[in-house]
């Protein structure tokens, strides 16, 4: 029996296809209509999972899809009307827009697939986060805690899993919200939202927490978990343009110039950001105010998250715990939660916002609506395209570059991990493209992360990011705990999908300078053997050859473009970086 699930629309429109509840393929449209966070109808990865399947629209069982169109329609009009006249503007773009397209999302998926209309289910937004995130997890009891922007109307769910069902038994709802409180700091901070968040956490260390008192002034958080905020610092309940208020402002001052260049004292001035302004030392003193804004937004959200996660697996009876919706991918907070909240098993699938709803809305159907038995766990997120040697041969032949085809994998491994020891920057394309934002060994940038200055020739010569966003260590799982202090987490799913930031053992710090971030810790990837096992055998030749089993690892695409799919965009990338080498399967380019 095969389940499509579907998200769009929205943030990051996806498809994924289950065949008897097991995930076959899951992908986001962005990888291939590169469009980066594309949210229309997703008929190229449509496309792509019904192939990987073998089957037509036709054959489909069910359609599940990740929300109720017309219960979040009721919420944008009920909200809108509300507001009524302050707003206008709002209920007019809403109103044009889910007309057109959104409202009669069934005939679309009728007329793209052929499946008819009873066949098509509509699962909650926040039972699609839940369902994600549970029915993907090795627990067959586990208490649930989903937090976003917004769905419909819940903002936030706790509640609790059991074998082929969950209950959500508390929510909070519209306009109260984390994930929203967050996206104001972050339009605030002068970062795109949906896009900026990482940019916050990343600078969230350069700074001291000094506001945490003034950002406790707009929510207000009961043991219990349950929270609100105080609406008169936002506009985002009535407002499409603006997320806060005048009395924010007031609160923090003016907010900081749209997308203008990051540093503080701390972070320095990068080569890539061009010539050092001579006003250098007060440009950084007054970033320095926004680091610590970050910091305090930072501090409060991680304590928010702590103490819902506490009621969470309190109420639940247990100390396992289930998290999705997009605030689910702060790794700090999820950290936290794994060290302080009593948490002793933690599981996050690698698309924990909204595209992997695709996934919930699809398990949702599957269990909890029909009723089938559950035999699936996340054990990796490689669910997206492959692409043949031929492909690749084929794709390479008509470039200039120098091609050098290994007989076997086991030539291509040490070849790779000879460059990676050598200094070379090198693009790493092998096997299905990976679900979610994150990049895991099967499209990636991969460096050395013993040299200092590896961080800013990874900067200057491929991804240009500010000097603030950490990269990330992969590291074989059975040797993580000598590298970083993991007390056992290093063992927990998140950490195979880069959700979790912890601590860099002191003796380590020097070791993995370019992978250490300014107050000691690190997003690592424990890279597992049977999950991952060619990333884990390239990982364990460079560790051979170096002493060090830890590779930097960065995601394989240019500053603003979706991460690379096939091997014409990776080799495209190539061309158009500072990478020394490319290795595609068993075939190396070199520059
Ligand atoms: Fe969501």
């Amino acid at each position: 029996m095969h389940i499509l699930g579907l998200s769009c629309y929205f943030h990051d429109a996806s498809a994924v296809i289950l065949r008897d509840g097991a995930l076959v393929a899951a992908a986001e449209e962005e990888r291939f209509s590169r469009v980066k966070h594309d949210f229309g109808f997703p008929s190229r990865a449509i496309a792509f999972c019904l192939q990987q399947a073998g089957i037509q629209g036709r054959d489909l069982e069910y359609v599940a899809f990740f929300e109720k169109p017309f219960v979040k329609f009721d919420r944008i009009l009920q909200t809108t009307f509300g507001e009524v006249p302050k707003s206008g503007a709002v209920f007019g773009q809403a109103i044009t827009a889910w007309m057109l397209d959104k409202l009669w999302v069934k005939n679309r998926i009728r007329e793209a697939l052929g499946v008819p209309a009873d066949r098509i289910l509509f699962a909650e937004h926040h039972q699609s986060h839940a369902a994600s995130a549970f029915f993907c997890s090795p627990f067959d009891e586990a208490a649930i805690l989903t937090v976003d922007g917004v769905g419909e109307w819940a903002t936030a769910t706790t509640g609790r899993g059991r074998d082929r069902s969950f209950d959500l038994t508390h929510e909070i709802h519209f306009p109260h919200s984390l994930g929203l409180l967050y996206s104001a700091f972050t339009a605030f901070l002068g970062f795109e939202v949906n896009e900026g968040e990482y940019k916050v956490m990343g600078m969230a260390p350069y700074g001291r927490p000094r506001f945490v008192e003034e950002v406790r002034k707009l929510i207000n958080v009961s043991p219990d978990g349950a929270f609100s905020l105080n609406l008169e610092y936002f506009e985002f309940q009535r407002s499409t343009t603006r997320t806060y208020s005048d009395a924010f402002v007031k609160l923090f001052g003016a907010s900081r110039a749209p997308e203008g260049l990051f540093f503080t004292q701390a972070s320095g001035f990068p080569s890539y950001f061009g010539e050092k302004p001579a006003n250098y030392s007060e440009l950084a003193a007054a970033n320095q105010r926004y680091a610590d804004l970050a910091a305090s937004i930072q501090i409060v959200t991680e304590e928010t998250l702590l103490t819902m996660a506490r009621a969470a697996c309190e109420r639940a009876g247990t100390r396992k715990l289930c998290m999705a919706g997009g605030v689910a991918l702060n790794s700090v907070a999820n950290g936290r939660i794994l060290r302080e909240a009593g948490v002793t098993d933690l599981f996050i699938q690698p698309a924990a916002g909204d595209s992997g709803a695709a996934l919930g809305a699809a398990l949702f159907a599957h269990h909890q609506v029909l009723g089938h038995p559950r035999g699936f766990v996340m054990e990796h997120a490689a669910w997206g395209q492959e692409h043949s040697m031929d492909d690749i041969r084929s794709a390479a032949s008509t470039t200039g570059f120098k091609v050098e085809e290994c007989p076997d994998e086991d030539r291509m491994l040490d070849r790779a991990a000879e460059l990676l020891a050598s200094g070379r920057v090198i693009g790493w394309h092998q096997g299905r493209f990976e679900w979610g934002p994150r990049a895991l060994g099967q499209r990636s940038i991969l460096a050395d992360p013993r040299r200092a200055d590896m961080k800013d020739i990874v900067n200057v010569k491929i991804k240009f990011r500010e000097p603030y966003r950490p990269f990330a260590p992969s590291v074989l799982q059975e040797r993580a705990d000598e590298f970083f202090d993991c007390a056992g987490a290093d063992r927990q799913y998140p950490s195979r999908f880069m959700l979790l930031v912890e601590p860099v053992r002191p003796e380590a710090r020097a070791l993995l300078p370019a992978t250490t971030h300014v107050d000691n810790s690190a997003r690592l990837q424990t890279v597992v053997p049977s999950a991952s096992p060619r990333y884990h055998d390239l990982i364990s030749r460079f560790g051979r050859a170096t002493g060090v089993p830890v590779v930097m690892n960065t995601s394989f695409n240019l500053r603003g473009e979706p991460i690379v799919n096939t091997p014409g965009e990776a080799i495209s990338t190539f061309a158009r970086s500072g990478l020394d080498a490319l290795v595609m399967d068993r075939l190396i380019l070199h520059k």
